[in-house]
């Protein structure tokens, strides 16, 4: 029988889900209806402590009402302005905004959609200043294995993730990658950045001298990798990378989409680690995840080299229809207020300590073989199945979401990155709950 689809709305065929096992989930779907600040609600009616803030976005936490008036008030004032040879106000003030709390170097900033775009965007300018300034072969670019940088073919060029890779052709040319820093027989069970690994920064230099520096536009690395499981970087390499790449005129892109906006108990990675890059890529964290929007961050030199010509010509031919939109800049200032107001950077670094406790606390239990932690996010590494990688992880989400706790697993990964405003009895309970899903995990 034909499907009448006005009176089935929910029929799940249509929707082909991202980064989802579409045939699992439609057999037994989870589905939120609702948010507010720490917790979701289910189609079912049960609470869901958000350990995930959403997927690495909602620092704030959910429905926050600063952020939910400013877009009902934006949609009815001014909905959609053009973002080329037009501008409105409230853009340029998210912008200054920005550059208040960037690290001191950091002046200018290009609005996108989401971390992917920024990422691309970044890319794409980091080759293009080159250009611009008269070193035309300094096209390559390179990246970290296990990196994530969204999933446009840049991103996925210069990421590192296999399965987000080997699935799409022969990807960028002229990419190579940095070794990625996860040593778990040195650095196991670390808290904060591990001890050992800031040589392999080095293998830059190694990279440098197979290529040419003259042919290298720029690295991007992710300061601490996030959706890969929480790779933290060891002391001393993000300074060598810095120093290494000044040395060769090469550009440095920090990927902050997840580090930016008080992740790590400080406004972006690169002011916590004080390394400061040429660029930075931001997201997610920009309006708390309500509306999508991203934006790069560059220095002043970056943007001036592009600042030449005739006036009245474009001097990026680049941007998209959305880039700042006037919904998404309102729930950006909104967002801004709310850390502000409410001190949420500050508290995530006075909360990372119990933090790290108390996830740290789960050493010793079945299965478990590393935890890291940093600022309010954290790991929990699982012995995998062997033959069945993902699998002990992902029943160990599906048996979080049972027990009301929202989790994130990345192969056989557990990742955890609260809303900025978990209280202490909060993260109690989504441990202790973690706790009880390890211990009865076959
Ligand atoms: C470091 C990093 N870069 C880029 C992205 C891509 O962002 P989006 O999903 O908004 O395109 C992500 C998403 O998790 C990320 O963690």
């Amino acid at each position: 029988m034909a499907l009448d689809r006005k009176t089935a709305p929910n029929d799940l065929n249509a929707f082909w889900m991202p980064f989802t096992a579409n045939r699992q989930f439609k057999k037994a779907p989870r589905m939120f209806v609702g948010a507010k600040d720490m917790h979701y609600t289910t189609a079912d009616g049960r609470q869901v402590l958000d350990g995930t803030a959403g997927l690495w976005c909602c620092n704030a936490g959910h429905c926050r009402p600063k952020i939910v008036e400013a877009i009902q008030k934006q949609a009815a004032e001014l909905d959609y302005a053009p973002a080329f040879q037009m501008g409105h106000p409230i853009a340029f003030e998210l912008a200054n905004r920005v550059i208040d709390i960037a690290p001191k170097g950091i002046e200018h900033v290009f609005y996108t959609n989401s971390g992917s775009e920024s990422v691309e965007t970044a890319l794409k300018i980091a080759i293009a200043y080159h250009r611009a300034r008269g070193e035309g072969a300094r096209t390559r670019l390179i990246g970290r294995e296990r990196g994530y940088h969204g999933v446009n073919f840049g991103g996925i060029s210069v990421g590192g993730i296999v399965g987000n890779r080997k699935m799409f052709g022969t990807l960028l040319a002229g990419v190579d990658h940095l070794p990625h820093t996860h040593l778990p027989q040195q650095n196991a069970f670390t808290k904060g950045q591990p001890e050992h690994g800031a040589n392999l920064a080095d293998e830059l230099e190694r990279i440098v001298a197979l290529h040419g520096a003259e042919t290298i536009a720029a690295v991007i690395v992710e300061p601490m990798a996030g959706s890969t499981g929480v790779l933290l970087p060891p002391k001393g390499y993000l300074e060598k990378l810095r120093a290494i790449t000044r040395k060769h005129g090469i550009l440095l892109i920090f990927d902050e989409v997840i580090t930016g906006f008080g992740r790590l108990g400080s406004a972006f990675a690169a002011e916590h680690f004080d390394v400061l890059p040429d660029m930075m890529t931001t997201a997610k964290g920009l309006t708390n995840g309500v509306i999508p929007m991203g934006a790069v961050l560059t220095t002043a030199e970056v943007h001036d080299a592009f600042m030449q010509g005739p006036e009245h010509m474009i001097e990026l031919f680049h941007g998209y229809t959305y880039s700042g939109n006037p919904i998404a800049c309102a729930a950006g200032i909104a967002t801004l207020d709310t850390y502000k107001e409410e001190g949420l950077f500050e508290r995530a670094h006075e909360l990372e300590g119990y933090w790290q406790e108390a996830i740290h606390s789960l050493r010793g239990l079945p299965h478990v073989i590393d935890i890291r932690n940093m600022g309010l996010i954290g790991a929990v590494e699982l012995e995998s199945i062997p033959g069945e990688p993902t699998k002990r992880a992902f029943q160990a989400f599906l048996d979080a979401y049972d027990k009301g706790i929202l989790i994130r697993t990345t192969g056989d990964i557990i990742a955890m990155s609260p809303p900025l405003i978990i209280s202490k009895s909060e993260i109690d309970t989504l441990i202790g709950k973690l706790g009880d899903v390890l211990k009865n995990l076959k």
